[in-house]
């Protein structure tokens, strides 16, 4: 589930660091004030300190900063204004400058100019920072010359006004501040619009919000689009009457922050947050438009909310999921709203050779729809009449049914959406070899028909008004996740697995040299090193242990999910054997060990390298439980199934086997397959196996790339220092992080960092699955997107390790 609305975790302590180090608190600034990117001045606040303006350093890349406002008392950083410059954000080290005659000055380290706030008429007297949010340049005689609010980017704060011809525009995504393609705007007749850019040019598509206030439906065209102290959103119009988009919130202004923000998915949002952080501690959506984007942004000539050949479903937020269907990947592993590419492009010259459909079939989806592929259209026409004449055209893509009529689709798909009403059946053109374990005539197997609705856990640790959204999502039936399952085994083998080599068990002696070299014994059998011979690439040969022996199905199924992974933080599969008893797997060989040899290894490696590899492994367990088509726990992340690539990536091995035995045995103490040290509380309980069995590891491992050691060291002298997790903690509520990373000056000096993930770390490790965050809320946390608040104590059960 997309998870910032859930995960409650409770009491944050207010940022420390911004409120000491800003500078004085009394809302105004004076004349040659300067801020330094990266220096310990390096925000102003408003009066009563509720917003700062200042530079703030960017989660994916430290030395850069961004000139901008936000929320100064709140957990997560919510920026709500920045300055609209190519070269914003700025390198660390740039200033800005409150100057008399150029008002706001942005200047490089070098002192070369970046940008400035507009051209002013009269000399600056100085600045108000309004505790609205509003930065105001005033003259001499108190006149405002320049204010923030004349200047938004993609964020509107009660009390900000948007005159005719003004524009809100989205950021390219949640991280990057870059304007985006989407944009609100107050039209010169009074209409207000949301729609979208092909960027970098300027054109605009077909809106796909109106508000209809415009001249020529109404003799009293809109004037302004008013946001106003008690949340209220409306057009106010001509003649001083309002139109609402969104009325007033009957919680007090003096209690809620508001703010209405054009997400970077098309979405127009108000939110609302407790001032009070330690009620609750994320924005929830109060009010959006349009009511759906997945049907609302489609509009040719643009790809729609989610990229191209996508399905877009609604969140309970109202915001776009995006998905590949089967048949597609990621363009960019990292951003799932840059659109999906096919995993084959069918030729046109391969029909004259062989028939189409010994090498095509089609995958099934229902209540799809792409509404602006069309190519072709046949009428009246039957459904396998239409699939036929999709399978031999090289042209075609996608063939929809519905009412006797046969769509035939093109790529790039634009536009995919899920559409329950549209009772049409989506046939995806798909290579069979990339589905070799489908049953072609059973492809109703397909994920959508496994859509089940969820409520219960979801429900708990929600704000009452997302619960209550929850709810009416539930019942309206828009709100679903797929349930991911294991596709069925076919019985016959008569296709080469996908991309995937199928060895004989002689080519895998020839290239071991008869498994001579061993690498290491991991959860399910002994790996070893091995060179192919026709190709000279060196590979990791795992020979299974008697786990999958009895069983081909398992063994088959087990390897085409894996098989069907790729992500760039873990590592491949290139392909499998099984002859007899035998059955091994094949991976590529990762020339620079394990993390365990790398992390408690003589030399310690530096601070940023072990950063980046915690982070490539939360990202990596973020794909496998929530981006792969089937989802997948791992249950045995240990620094011995980590490995480092040729760069020093983490790379997770040693995935996708772990479901086999899960299924197949109780959860007695007999079935537990993590490794000591590692494993979470709820394996000893009768508490159900779940993703967050791989969190709790995850920050177990976390801690060891912390601090260079290993969790459970009886070597160590000291009882209290035997066990990491407990000293790890201890060492965090006394404050003595120092202790903790002993002499490693590059852990010191980064603090904010190192307090920032021993706490990511702590939330990890609570005893108390329901309380360990989502791999996604975790790498969110690590990038520092979202704050992380003080984590309770782990130990809740007592001790079990
Ligand atoms: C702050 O903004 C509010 C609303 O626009 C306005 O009424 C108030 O006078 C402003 N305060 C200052 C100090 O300018
Ligand atoms: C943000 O996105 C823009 C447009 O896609 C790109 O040119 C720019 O390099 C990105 N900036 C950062 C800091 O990643
Ligand atoms: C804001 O607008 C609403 C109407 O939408 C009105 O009821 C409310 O009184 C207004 N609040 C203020 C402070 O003007």
């Amino acid at each position: 589930m997309f998870s910032f609305l859930h995960y409650l975790i409770i009491s944050i302590s207010i940022l420390k660091h911004s409120t000491t180090l800003a500078q004085k608190n009394s809302g105004t600034v004076s004349i040659d004030a300067t801020l330094t990117a990266g220096d310990k001045a390096f925000s102003w606040l408003s009066s009563s300190g509720d917003f700062a303006l200042g530079f703030q350093q960017l989660s994916d890349n430290k030395d850069l900063f961004l000139l901008a406002i936000w929320f100064n008392k709140l957990p997560e950083r919510t920026v709500v204004w920045s300055a609209e410059t190519p070269n914003n954000p700025t390198r660390k080290g740039s200033k800005l400058k409150l100057t008399a005659d150029r008002g706001l000055l942005l200047t490089d380290p070098r002192n070369q100019e970046l940008w400035n706030s507009d051209p002013i008429i009269s000399q600056v007297d100085m600045a108000i920072f309004n505790d609205t949010g509003n930065f105001v340049l005033v003259n001499r005689n108190s006149e405002k010359i320049w204010e923030s609010f004349s200047h938004p980017t993609d964020t509107l704060l009660p009390t900000q006004v948007l005159e005719k011809g003004d524009v809100v525009s989205s950021r390219d995504s949640s991280t990057n501040f870059s304007r985006g393609r989407f944009q609100l705007f107050l039209l010169k007749d009074g209409n207000v619009v949301l729609d979208s850019i092909n960027l970098p040019s300027e054109f605009t598509n077909a809106n796909y919000y109106t508000s209809g206030t415009t001249n020529t439906n109404s003799s009293n065209p809109g004037k302004q689009l008013v946001f106003n102290e008690s949340g209220s959103l409306y057009v106010l119009r001509e003649n001083n009457e309002m139109f609402t988009l969104s009325g007033a919130e009957n919680v007090s202004g003096a209690d809620y922050y508001y703010r209405a923000t054009l997400n970077f998915d098309g979405v127009f949002t108000k939110y609302s947050h407790p001032k009070n952080p330690t009620m609750e501690n994320s924005w929830s959506a109060v009010w959006s438009i349009p009511d759906n984007i997945c049907i609302k942004s489609f509009v040719f000539g643009s790809s729609g909310a989610c990229g191209y050949n996508r399905i877009c479903r609604l969140n309970v937020d109202k915001r776009p999921v995006c998905e590949c269907p089967r048949g597609f990947s990621l363009l960019d592993a990292d951003d799932e709203y840059r659109g999906c590419k096919p995993n084959f492009l069918q030729s046109c010259e391969e029909e004259t050779k062989s028939s189409a459909d010994s090498l095509y079939t089609f995958q099934e989806i229902k209540d799809i729809d792409w509404p602006t592929g069309d190519y072709e259209v046949l009428q009246p026409y039957e459904t396998d009449k239409c699939k036929e004449t999709c399978l031999n055209d090289c042209m075609c893509a996608v063939a929809i049914f519905r009412n006797n009529t046969c769509w035939k689709k093109k790529l790039p798909l634009t536009n995919g959406r899920l559409d329950s009403n549209a009772e049409a059946r989506a046939f995806i053109k798909v290579r069979k070899s990339d589905f070799p374990l489908e049953n072609p005539s059973s492809s109703s197997q397909t994920k959508s028909q496994n859509v089940i609705i969820i409520a219960g856990s979801v429900l708990l640790g929600t704000s009452l008004f997302v619960n209550f959204l929850l709810l009416g999502g539930v019942s309206m039936g828009f709100f679903f996740i797929y349930k991911k399952r294991v596709t069925r085994p076919q019985s016959d083998r008569e296709v080469s697995r996908f991309n995937l080599r199928c060895f004989t068990y002689k080519d895998l002696t020839d290239a071991t040299d008869d498994f001579k070299e061993e690498l290491g014994r991991g959860s399910f059998g002994i790996v070893y090193k091995g060179t192919l011979k026709d190709t000279n690439d060196q590979v990791a040969v795992k020979k299974l242990d008697r786990a999958f022996q009895d069983s081909e199905k398992e063994f088959k199924a087990e390897v085409n999910v894996i098989g069907h992974t790729h992500h760039k933080n873990l590592v491949r599969l290139l392909g499998f054997c099984e002859e007899g008893e035998q059955r091994l797997l094949v991976y590529e060989f990762m020339s620079n060990g394990t993390l365990a040899g790398f992390l408690f290894g003589d030399m310690r490696p530096s601070w940023n390298q072990r950063i980046q590899i915690a982070m490539g492994v939360a990202r990596g367990l973020l794909y496998l439980h929530e981006e792969c088509n089937t989802q997948i726990i791992h249950c045995d992340i240990k620094p011995q199934n980590i490995l480092l690539d040729e760069s020093y990536n983490a790379r997770i091995a040693d995935f996708g086997l772990a479901k086999h035995l899960l299924m197949n045995q109780s959860h007695t103490n007999t079935a537990i397959r993590g490794t000591k040290g590692y494993v979470a509380p709820e394996w000893f309980s009768n508490m159900p196996i779940t993703v967050k069995v791989d969190v709790y590891s995850f920050g177990v491992l976390l801690l060891e790339i912390i601090c260079c050691r290993r969790n459970v060291d009886v070597e160590i002298a000291a009882e209290e220092k035997a066990i990491l997790v407990y000293w790890a903690y201890d060492c965090y509520t006394e404050g003595t992080l120092d202790v903790l990373v002993g002499s490693d000056m590059e852990a010191i000096e980064d603090m904010k960092s190192l307090e920032r993930f021993l706490r990511v770390a702590i939330w990890c490790i609570q005893e108390d699955p329901s309380l360990r965050p989502s791999m996604k809320k975790v790498m969110l946390m690590l990038e520092g997107i979202v704050q992380v608040s003080a984590p309770p104590s782990p130990f809740l059960f007592g001790s079990i390790i």
